[in-house]
Order: structure tokens, then C-alpha cells, then sequence
């Protein structure tokens, strides 16, 4: 079963400004469809506030810093990001919230699918309900 986690990507530690790259049939456990950016977040908002049904993504702090917390249900996870060289891997079916946000951070977000309306869930108590079926469903 995949479980949230960090992947650590190449650093080329150089004097004239370090290096970083990421191949995705190497460092990332999906397909990457799409990829998207948040920045700007004033002091003290919350992104996401919601899950995914199918859609797996990696979150990358490439600036600043920002925490990330989820939840499937019955484990929460809180994440630090605050280095251009980790990603914070999030399978699917994991509600989300990202806040503390530092002064001008970048967060990158290489995500599985294209974006779909339909793969949100945007109310927890459905989301608990629904973990609960598909644990049912085997
Ligand atoms: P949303 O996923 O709700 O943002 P967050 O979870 O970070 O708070 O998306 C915010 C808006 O951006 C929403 O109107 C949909 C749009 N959007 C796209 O059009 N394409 C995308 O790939 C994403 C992620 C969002």
C-alpha cells in the first residue's frame, strides 16, 4: 500500500549555485500528466482543503517553505518542506491541507492526471465515508 513519503532528488552541489533535477521514469512513482504552481499565498491562508479520488501527486517546495498535512482517515501525516531537492509523495484517496506558507514560496506539483472536477472530494465527513466503502470493497 503507498503511503505518503519523501523522495530525495539529485543534488549537484556546486560553488557556483547547486543543481537539481528530476527524471520522472526515475524519481517519480507515477505518470506525470500535469503540473501546476501555487504561489503568492498571502500570510496565513490554507490551500487545498480537499482529496483526490484518483489523482496521485508529488509536492515540491522549490521555494521558501510550507507545511503539508493529510489524512486518510485513520493516519494524519505532517510535512515540513523547505528544500528544492525533496518531494513530498501523496497518493491518492489522502485529504489535504497546505499552510504556513513562508514569504515568497513556490510550490511545484507534478500531479498523475489532467485536472478533473470530478476527482475532488471537497467535504470530509464524505471523504471519511467514502474510505470506509472502499475499505469495505476490499
Ligand atoms: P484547487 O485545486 O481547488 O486549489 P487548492 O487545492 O490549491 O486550494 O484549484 C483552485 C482553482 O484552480 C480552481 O478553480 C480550479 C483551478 N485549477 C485548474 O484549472 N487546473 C488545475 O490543474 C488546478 C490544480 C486548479
Amino acid at each position: 500500500m503507498s503511503i505518503p513519503h519523501i523522495i530525495n532528488f539529485p543534488k549537484i552541489v556546486d560553488s557556483r549555485g547547486n543543481l537539481s533535477f528530476l527524471e520522472g521514469i526515475n524519481h517519480i512513482p507515477f505518470q506525470i500528466i500535469r503540473t501546476y504552481w501555487i504561489y503568492d499565498v498571502p500570510g496565513g491562508e490554507t490551500r487545498g482543503g480537499h482529496a483526490y479520488k484518483e489523482n496521485e501527486e508529488l509536492i515540491i517546495a522549490l521555494s521558501g517553505s510550507f507545511d503539508v498535512e493529510l489524512d486518510n482517515g485513520n493516519n494524519k501525516y505532517m510535512f515540513h518542506l523547505n528544500r528544492s531537492y525533496y518531494g513530498l509523495y501523496v497518493p491518492k484517496m489522502y485529504w489535504r491541507e497546505m499552510n504556513n506558507f513562508s514569504t515568497n514560496s513556490l510550490a511545484l506539483i507534478l500531479a498523475s492526471t489532467e485536472y478533473n472536477t470530478n476527482d475532488y472530494i471537497r467535504d470530509y465527513n464524505q471523504f471519511i465515508a467514502k474510505t470506509k466503502t472502499d475499505k469495505g470493497s476490499g
